[in-house]
């Protein structure tokens, strides 16, 4: 598509150097991902609120802040309030999304509802309305540099003929083994937005390998 947005996942990045890391991609790069996970949503313990206040400060880049969290309805505000442009919590981990969804952009952020690889994306359609963005995991979240699902592509295909069906105005991510060789297939099954960890952070130039992946979904 034309409207393709980058996003970075600083989970790839050397968390000693969470600055510099963002700033690299400055310029290349249209939002930076930043993965908060709590030990009990997935297992795995990231960053949480006071890094992302601190970080908030030394990048111009957007914060799509992707929370593997339980009890969203506690806490995704937080992130709004430090200065995210897109919060995204997991509809797994929620009983009721659209009034997450309702809290966030009075906090005066977008709002995304993330799916994860083995959640059916059918049952939340009718919820999409609601949201900014709908984020569909190509992996199992968790984890940075496993292996991208094809399989569930399917499910980004159900989501865009439901969304141009529909005339939504959202934006549909792809996170998980987005890299070169698999980024393209993403846009053609109608993702827009793409986040990529290891396929930035693990290439020597991190901006030169957003413009590669912009031309390859373009
Ligand atoms: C994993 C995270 C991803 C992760 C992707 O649960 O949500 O954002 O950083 O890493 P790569 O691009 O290496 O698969
Ligand atoms: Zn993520």
């Amino acid at each position: 598509p034309d409207n393709v947005l980058i996003a970075p996942s600083i989970l790839a990045a050397d968390f000693a150097r969470l600055a510099d890391s963002a700033r690299a991609v400055e310029g290349a790069a249209d939002w930076l991902h930043v993965d908060v996970m709590d030990y009990h949503f997935v297992p795995n313990l990231t960053i949480g609120l006071p890094v992302v206040q601190s970080l908030r400060k030394a990048t111009t880049l957007p914060f799509d802040c992707h929370l593997m969290i339980a009890d969203p309805a506690r806490w995704a505000t937080g992130y709004a309030e430090a200065g995210a442009y897109n919060v995204t919590f997991h509809a797994e981990a929620a009983a009721d999304p659209a009034a997450i969804a309702k809290d966030l952009r009075s906090a005066g952020s977008r709002a995304g509802l993330a799916i994860d690889r083995d959640t059916p994306v059918e049952g939340y359609l009718e919820l999409l309305p609601h949201f900014d963005l709908l984020l569909i995991m190509t992996i199992k979240a968790g984890f940075g540099g496993q292996a991208f699902l094809p399989e569930l592509l399917d499910k980004v295909r159900t989501a865009r003929r439901h969304i141009d069906t529909g005339h939504l105005e959202l934006r549909i991510e792809v996170d998980g083994g987005v890299a070169e060789d698999t980024i393209a297939a993403c846009a053609e099954a109608g993702a827009d937005t793409f986040v990529a960890g290891t396929a930035v952070y693990g290439a020597d130039d991190p901006a030169a390998a957003v413009r590669k992946l912009r031309a390859l979904a373009s």
